[in-house]
């Protein structure tokens, strides 16, 4: 499902995380880890009125481990918590608690030092849609409770998950949107999936994705399809192409008369991009 985000949707959004920022302690940002950046709303840092936050790289699972733990240390830099995971499996979200305890240490320190009982640390996830909020809250809750694909604009009654017994997270997340007006950005996020390849061309988002391949990841798609020949000119289109067209050979996309379908092609290229098939590939590096 995609959003239409009108700017009366984006401050009803903002309206609603900020209400909610209210009510709890930290903030969990989930990101995209293989495009940190591009899955992010460009006014996230004021949005969240500098609450302390965890930043979690989500789909690690999907993103290449060595640029991921360059992205943790450039979040760290910023101040923040950061934790790499795979929401899906739940590979990694057991720290999440310890990691709360380290971002609100110094409040929680205070209230130690006063004599008082530590309350549950209250959290809240947001994030664009597709990052994986309703599944990690739903792995955090051990059961289905955030609708998939939930729409900012509807709420109902706030709800508190436990998580363990020194937490607690809102269980419908703050739904953001992401940076519309770079057209890179755009692109990356259609390749990922995060937004709808429809909306944009879906051979445009193909060939943008192969061009960024053929070039950091050349080994990964040289093996999955056995392609003999790097393209020599990255910045040739018909080069991009040419590559194309050969996946889709091996792929049997072809129309009559044996020539290559390259809509079909460009859409099982995207098919195996998003399921790890071509390995683990990050589309951004800090
Ligand atoms: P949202 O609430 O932020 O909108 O995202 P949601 O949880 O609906 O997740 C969007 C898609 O991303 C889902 O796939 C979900 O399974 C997948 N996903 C979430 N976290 C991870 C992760 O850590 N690793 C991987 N590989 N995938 C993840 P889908 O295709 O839309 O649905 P489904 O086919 O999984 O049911």
């Amino acid at each position: 499902m995609t959003i239409q985000w009108f700017p009366g949707h984006m401050t009803r959004a903002r309206r609603q995380i900020e209400d909610k920022l209210k009510l709890i302690d930290m903030v969990i940002e989930l990101v995209d880890a293989r495009l940190p950046l591009s899955s992010r709303n460009p006014m996230i840092d004021e949005i969240l009125q500098g609450k302390p936050r965890m930043i979690i790289l989500n789909k690690a699972d999907l993103a290449d481990p060595a640029i991921t733990s360059l992205w943790v240390e450039y979040f760290k830099k910023q101040g923040h918590e950061v934790l790499p995971l795979d929401a899906a499996s739940g590979y990694g979200i057991k720290e999440i608690p310890e990691r709360s305890k380290l971002l609100l240490k110094e409040k929680r320190d205070k209230r130690a030092a006063k004599g008082m009982n530590q309350r549950p640390m209250r959290g809240l996830i947001v994030g664009i849609p597709n990052v994986g909020k309703s599944t990690l809250i739903n792995r955090l809750a051990g059961k289905s409770i955030a609708a998939t694909g939930d729409r900012p604009g509807v709420t109902k009654g706030q709800q508190w998950i436990k998580i363990g017994t020194e937490m607690e997270l809102l269980d419908t997340p703050g739904i953001l949107w992401p940076k519309f007006e770079d057209q890179t950005v755009g692109y990356r996020l259609a390749v990922t999936g995060a937004i709808r390849e429809e909306i944009l061309n879906v051979e445009d988002v193909a060939y943008y994705g192969m061009k960024y391949i053929c070039e950091y990841y050349w080994k990964n798609i040289a093996e999955r399809f056995e392609l003999s020949e790097a393209p020599q000119d990255l910045d040739n289109p018909n080069d991009i192409v040419e590559i194309m067209e050969e996946i889709g050979r091996k792929r049997g996309c072809l129309m009559s008369g044996g020539r290559v379908d390259l809509e079909k092609a460009s859409k099982v290229i995207l098919r195996e991009f998003r399921a790890g098939k071509m390995g683990r590939i990050s589309m951004e590096t800090p």
